[in-house]
């Protein structure tokens, strides 16, 4: 069987397609499009090669999945079961990453705006550590620390330089001195990490390298000012797993350690929160065609509100129907949204022969996504995890209305 989209969970032969080991027609016969499918094992895969690759290069490393890439529960409880930790950004979350299980101890959360309430229950929860974006936030995070009798470790997001980029601390001589002041101030708040966060979609190891550099002189810069940092956060950014193999991966983490040890920064722990890594291949859509146009352009039946540019995903696109036919003839995909903004693609590789009616495979939907969609009044697609020959209808408008957290 030969794989579609790179996905050995993706496959076909003799015009079938098997997503994981049911048959696309089953499917179709059974649900109509669009309909959105999660593959469990492609989830666990990705999980367990992405540990594997950098646990081979650092002996305390952790992992944690940024939820906001896909928080819908049945994901999170994967993700879960699989050992690893999470990071998050807002109260919805945290009350779903504890209502799932998660050990606090396995929690880091933080964001560019940390109400109150957030920081009031991260600290009530014993998080593992809140992350900062802005040295004001520590003064506030004292003192609900210090109303809880609680010292709660903090963990500091500086610029990462990226061209333009507005989010963390851009540390200076006047921003160290506010940081070692408050550190010695506030005797509630303990600074254990750093953290960069450079890009999404990072292919080119460069750009790892420059997250590094981020890292290594803002660390070199607090010494210097005699503040010791214990753990290195580098963020997430890595592309599907479909889309950087696995030798690439472990390109990253080899030199990642390489530049560590010549830095010759010293270090405790080092964190990594993929969101997109783990999860971005496990999703796929099935739409249909509902209209062909001059110039071979089609609609799909679904559109940017939920399959969002947004979102960032390297979109594959399959025409089902006539999955062994050649796809090499430019066609440009637009979605349903009454704009002409709503284009999918642009002179992509797709079949001859454009037929209204004929299904359309859209793969690498599973990060961001859900999270980008929006409310434009057309009806959500029911949501299918499959594992194996099992199809789990974890979502279905009709009954669960939305798939928000609250
Ligand atoms: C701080 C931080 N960590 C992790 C992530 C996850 O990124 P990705 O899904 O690209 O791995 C993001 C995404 O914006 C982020 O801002």
């Amino acid at each position: 069987m030969k794989k579609i989209s790179g996905n050995p969970f993706l496959k076909r032969e003799n015009g079938q397609i098997f997503i994981d080991l049911v048959p696309f027609e089953d499917l179709i016969k059974k649900y109509n499009t669009p309909i959105l499918i999660f593959l469990e094992n492609r989830i666990r895969d990705n999980i367990n090669s992405f540990k594997k690759v950098f646990n081979k290069e650092f002996k305390r490393f952790k992992c944690f999945y940024s939820l906001k890439a896909n928080f819908l529960p049945e994901i999170c409880k994967i993700i879960y079961s699989e050992g690893i930790g999470v990071e998050l950004i807002g109260l919805p979350e945290l009350k779903l990453a504890l209502s799932i299980g998660f050990s606090p101890s396995k929690i880091i959360i933080g964001g560019p705006y940390l109400s109150k309430e957030l920081i009031e229950a991260s600290i009530q929860s014993k998080v593992r550590e809140i992350i900062i974006y802005d040295l004001n936030d520590l003064k506030k995070i004292n003192s609900i620390a210090q109303k809880f009798d609680h010292v709660q470790k903090v963990c500091i997001r500086v610029n990462s330089q990226k061209f333009r980029s507005k989010l963390g601390v851009e540390l200076n001589e006047h921003k160290i001195k506010q940081l070692k002041e408050s550190c010695i101030l506030y005797q509630n708040i303990k600074l254990t990490s750093i953290l960069s966060h450079y890009s999404t979609q990072m292919n080119d190891l460069n750009q790892y390298k420059r997250n590094m550099d981020a890292i290594s002189n803002n660390m070199k810069m607090l010494l210097s000012h005699n503040i010791n940092i214990k753990n290195i956060n580098f963020g997430g950014g890595f592309p599907e797993a479909t889309v950087m193999p696995q030798d690439q991966l472990e390109k990253i983490a080899k030199s990642t350690r390489n530049l560590l040890d010549e830095s010759e920064i010293n270090y405790r722990n080092v964190y990594f929160e993929p969101g997109r890594y783990f999860i971005g291949d496990s999703g796929l859509f099935i739409a249909k065609i509902v209209k062909v146009s001059e110039n071979r352009w089609i609609f799909l039946n679904i559109g940017n509100h939920i399959c969002p540019k947004f979102a960032k995903c390297s979109l594959r696109f399959y025409n089902a129907s006539l999955i062994d036919k050649s796809h090499k003839y430019k066609t440009s995909i637009a979605g349903i949204v009454p704009t002409d903004q709503d284009v999918l693609a642009k002179n992509y590789f797709f079949t001859k022969q454009l037929k209204q009616g004929d299904k359309v495979l859209i793969t690498n939907t599973g990060a961001y996504c859900l999270t980008f969609s929006n409310r434009f009044p057309y009806p959500l697609p029911k949501i299918l995890l499959i594992k194996g020959n099992d199809v789990d209808e974890i979502f279905d408008p009709e009954i669960n209305q939305d798939f928000s957290i609250n």
